[in-house]
């Protein structure tokens, strides 16, 4: 059988920096394991856009359509702040997500002990947290029709449009679902029904999926604004959070200062089936290009390998090779390795993007 197929768009910013550190690891299992992968290297984002004067070439998503899976490192920097809004960077992440389907967002919240003192909030509220947020990802208020900024009596005005279909909200409660049954079997699901009328649809089509094939599963519903306070008040009370796209976006970053840092948070992306079985998928960190930190080998490569980590969990089929992965983490961050993002001003020298990586490789080692 031919090699899975990879495509990696490492991007802007620190996103070729995090994941130099990822292929390394991909070389690893390679290596180590005999999991070998056939890569390939394309440009997204900002990096596409001074190559073609577009953020996603169609050569580049004509690509993403046939792979197994791509990796994702990240978009976006100041230098592309003034572009027309249509070749932004960002609207090559956002085309790859809408042409490949990919309406299933998974994003875990896990706090490593190692790191419980790091969090923002007291250490016993985080503590053992380990959560799935699945965000909506295809449609609602980042993609609804009509979208513009226009005229109205002399005086300009912004639209977008929240918009979900009975289909849309069902696919991806579906998957909220069936990832409850493999955790802790309960679903929390946010909207704002009490404004909102596609919260109203959103808030019956979950409770009619759950009727009528998931009874078994816990279900609640929340109003976002209220699931954001009870994030940060009593995170541990959630399992799985299932919400739209712009509400997952905003709790997504919520929840990741829960586990300490934006570095450390992967994410899936997941569509239907391919004609192989699997399914169509992109695996990014959820921090950004971070202009800050870029070229000055800060940081922190976690998020990106932990991506690889759920690639190799949901595309392919190596549960244990992806709990390998994750127990090397946790072995170094627990003997104290930190990249700057995981330290306070007095703890010490941190250590760089590519000391992580070496650090993760020997302790990855160490386990066969
Ligand atoms: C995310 C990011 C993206 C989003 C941006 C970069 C378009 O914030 O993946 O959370 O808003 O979805
Ligand atoms: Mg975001």
């Amino acid at each position: 059988m031919a090699n899975p197929s990879l495509l990696i768009l490492a991007g802007d910013g620190i996103g070729p920096e995090v994941m130099n550190e990822v292929k390394r690891i991909i070389g690893w299992f390679g290596d180590k394991r005999d999991l070998n992968f056939d890569v390939s290297e394309d440009l997204v984002g900002g990096a596409a856009y001074d190559a073609h004067g577009v953020p996603l070439h169609d050569d580049t998503m004509a690509k993403a359509q046939e792979v197994d899976a791509v990796l994702l490192g990240a978009v976006g920097g100041p230098k592309y702040d003034n572009l027309d809004f249509s070749v932004k960077p960002e609207r090559g992440l956002l085309r790859l997500r809408k042409e490949m389907d990919l309406f299933a967002n998974l994003r875990p919240a896990q706090c490593f002990d190692a790191l419980a003192d790091f969090s923002s909030l007291k250490k016993d509220i985080v503590a053992g947290l380990d959560i799935m947020i699945v965000r909506e990802l295809t449609s609602g208020v980042y993609f609804g029709e009509p979208r513009g900024i226009h005229m109205e009596d002399n005086m300009r005005v912004g639209i977008n449009t929240q918009r979900y279909t009975e289909a849309e909200i069902e696919r991806v409660a579906r998957a909220a679902f069936d990832l409850a049954r493999k955790r802790g079997n309960k679903v929390c699901s946010m909207e704002k029904a009490n404004v909102m009328e596609s919260g109203i649809l959103w808030r019956d089509v979950v409770t009619e999926v759950h009727q009528a094939d998931y009874a078994d599963v816990e279900l609640s519903h929340l109003y976002a604004d209220n699931g954001a306070m009870q994030l940060v008040r009593a995170p541990k009370q959630f399992d799985v959070i299932l919400t739209d796209n712009l509400f997952g976006d905003i709790l997504s970053d919520c929840a990741a200062m829960l586990t300490g840092s934006l570095g450390m948070l992967p994410s899936a992306s997941l569509g239907l089936p391919m004609a192989n079985g699997r399914p169509k998928a992109m695996y990014e960190p959820v921090h950004g290009s971070a202009p800050d930190i870029t070229g000055q080998a800060k940081a922190n490569p976690i998020a990106c390998i932990l991506s690889f980590a759920m690639a190799l969990r949901y595309s392919f089929d190596q549960g244990a090779e992806a709990d390998r992965l994750e127990a090397a983490i946790e072995k170094v961050l627990a003997d104290g390795a930190r990249t700057a993002d995981l330290m306070g001003p007095e703890d010490g020298t941190p250590l760089s993007t590519t000391q992580m990586g070496d650090v993760i490789l020997a302790a990855l080692d160490a386990s066969v």
